[in-house]
C-alpha cells in the first residue's frame, strides 16, 4: 500500500541513475522534486518513468493506482529554486568534482540549514566534494546501484566531517524508501566496487598462468556464484571493467592488489568486449569445464583479503561488507562468510603460497590483512 511520507526529496540529474532514484522515493510516497540541466532530459522524464511503471503494471507487479500515485509524487521543475522545501537532495549528475561542488554551492543558498546534500558519485572522494561546501557537515554519499529501482543496496559514505544527525537522517529516509543501507568509509570504490576487484583480477592472473576461462568460470559457478568472472566481464563489457580497474588502481596508488592485468588490456584492444560486441572472453560460449575447487578457494582467498584490508581502514563491519557484496553483486556469500567456511589458517596458507609463486612485483598483492593474522 502507498504510504505518505512527510519529507521531501530532491533529485538532480535525470539520467540512468537519477530517474531511477526519483522513482524509488516517489514510489515510497515521498514528494520528489527533480530536475536536469538538459531540457530534453527534463521534458522526457515523466514519460520515461511512466513507461517503466506501466511495464510493471503489465507484468502484474504493480497496480495502476500505485503507478498513478507514484507519478503524482513526481514534480519535474526547471530551476533549483524550486528545491527549497527539500529535506534531502541527491545528485546524480555528471561524474565531475567541479560540477558537483558547483551544484552543492547553488543548493546551499536555496535549502534550509538542516537539509542533507547527498552525492551518488562512484569514484570522487566525498571529502573533496564537501571541501567547498559552506556546511560540509551535511554532505555525504548515498551510492545507489544500477538499476536503482531493482537493486536493494545503497552504500552510505560519510566523510570525516559529516554530522551524525545527517547520517542518521539520510539512512532513515533511504530505508523508508525500501533500501538496505550499509555504511562504509569514504574510500575508493566504497565496498562493492572495491571488494569485487579480486573476482576479476585473480581470474585474470589464473588466465595468464594458462588456465582456460571456461575452467575458471566453472570453478566459481560450482562454488555457488551465479556468473563466473569471465561471464561477468562479458556482461559488463571488458572496456567498462578495464576503466573501473584502472580507476581504482590509480586511486589506490597502483598497489599490486589492484594490478591491471595485461590480458584485460589485450582483450579490450582486440575489440571483443563481450555481449555488446557479440564476442568476449567466453561469450557466446558458456562453460562446461569440470570444476576445480582450488581455483574457487584461490579467488575467494583474495576476495576475503581485500575485504579484510577494507575492514582495517575502519568505518564498516564484516556483516556490512558481507551484506553489501551479496546485494550489490548477487554473490552467494560474503567474504567473511567464506572466511568462516575455510578458516583463517587455510586462507593464510593460500595467500602465502600465492605470494611465494608470484613474480616479485606482484608478491605484495597477497600480503594478508591484519584481521587474518590476529
Ligand atoms: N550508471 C551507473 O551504473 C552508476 C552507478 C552508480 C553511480 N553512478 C553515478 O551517478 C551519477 C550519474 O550517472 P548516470 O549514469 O545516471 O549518468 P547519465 O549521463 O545517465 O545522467 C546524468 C544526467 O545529469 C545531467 N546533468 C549533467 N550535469 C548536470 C548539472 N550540472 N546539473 C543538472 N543536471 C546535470 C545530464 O543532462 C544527464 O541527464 C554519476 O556520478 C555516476 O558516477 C552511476
Amino acid at each position: 500500500m502507498m504510504t505518505t511520507n512527510a519529507a521531501t526529496i530532491g533529485i538532480v540529474g535525470l539520467g540512468t541513475m537519477g530517474l531511477g532514484i526519483a522513482q524509488v522515493f516517489a514510489q515510497a510516497g515521498f514528494a520528489s522534486i527533480a530536475t536536469d540541466a538538459h531540457a530534453p532530459a527534463r521534458d522526457s522524464a515523466r514519460m520515461r518513468m511512466e513507461q517503466a511503471l506501466t511495464a510493471r503494471v503489465t507484468a502484474g507487479k504493480l497496480t495502476p493506482q500505485a503507478r498513478d500515485a507514484t507519478l503524482a509524487n513526481l514534480h519535474i521543475v526547471e530551476t533549483l529554486s524550486d528545491f527549497a522545501p527539500c529535506d534531502l537532495v541527491i545528485e546524480a549528475i555528471i561524474e565531475r568534482a567541479d560540477a558537483k561542488q558547483a551544484l552543492f554551492a547553488d543548493l546551499e543558498s536555496i535549502l534550509s540549514a538542516q537539509a542533507i546534500l547527498a552525492t551518488n558519485t562512484s569514484s570522487i572522494p566525498v571529502a573533496s566534494i564537501a571541501a567547498t561546501a559552506k556546511h560540509p557537515d551535511r554532505v555525504l554519499a548515498l551510492h545507489f546501484f544500477n538499476p536503482p529501482t531493482a537493486m536493494k543496496l545503497v552504500e552510505l559514505a560519510p566523510h570525516a566531517g559529516t554530522a551524525p544527525q545527517a547520517i542518521a537522517c539520510a539512512r532513515a529516509l533511504t530505508e523508508t524508501a525500501g533500501k538496505t543501507v550499509i555504511q562504509c568509509p569514504d574510500r575508493p570504490g566504497f565496498i562493492v566496487n572495491r571488494c569485487a576487484r579480486p573476482y576479476y583480477g585473480e581470474a585474470l592472473a589464473l588466465l595468464e598462468e594458462g588456465h582456460p576461462a571456461t575452467e575458471i568460470d566453472a570453478a566459481m559457478m560450482a562454488a555457488g556464484y551465479r556468473l563466473g568472472p569471465f561471464a561477468l566481464i562479458d556482461l559488463i563489457g571488458a572496456d567498462i571493467n578495464l576503466a573501473a580497474t584502472e580507476g581504482l588502481a590509480r586511486a589506490m596508488q597502483d598497489h599490486p592488489r589492484y594490478h591491471v592485468f595485461a590480458s584485460l588490456k589485450t582483450q579490450v584492444a582486440s575489440g571483443h568486449l563481450g555481449r555488446k560486441t557479440g564476442q568476449g572472453f567466453l561469450h557466446p560460449n558458456t562453460t562446461e569445464a569440470r570444476a576445480n575447487p582450488a581455483i574457487a578457494q584461490r579467488i575467494e582467498a583474495t576476495l576475503i583479503n581485500e575485504a579484510a584490508w577494507l575492514l582495517a581502514e575502519g568505518g564498516t563491519t564484516p556483516d556490512g561488507i558481507d551484506t553489501a557484496m551479496k546485494l550489490g553483486l548477487n554473490f552467494p556469500r560474503g567474504p567473511f562468510e567464506a572466511l568462516a567456511h575455510y578458516g583463517k589458517p587455510a586462507i593464510r596458507a593460500t595467500l602465502a603460497a600465492l605470494a611465494a609463486a608470484a613474480p616479485a612485483p606482484l608478491q605484495p598483492r597477497y600480503a594478508p590483512a591484519p584481521f587474518l593474522t590476529e
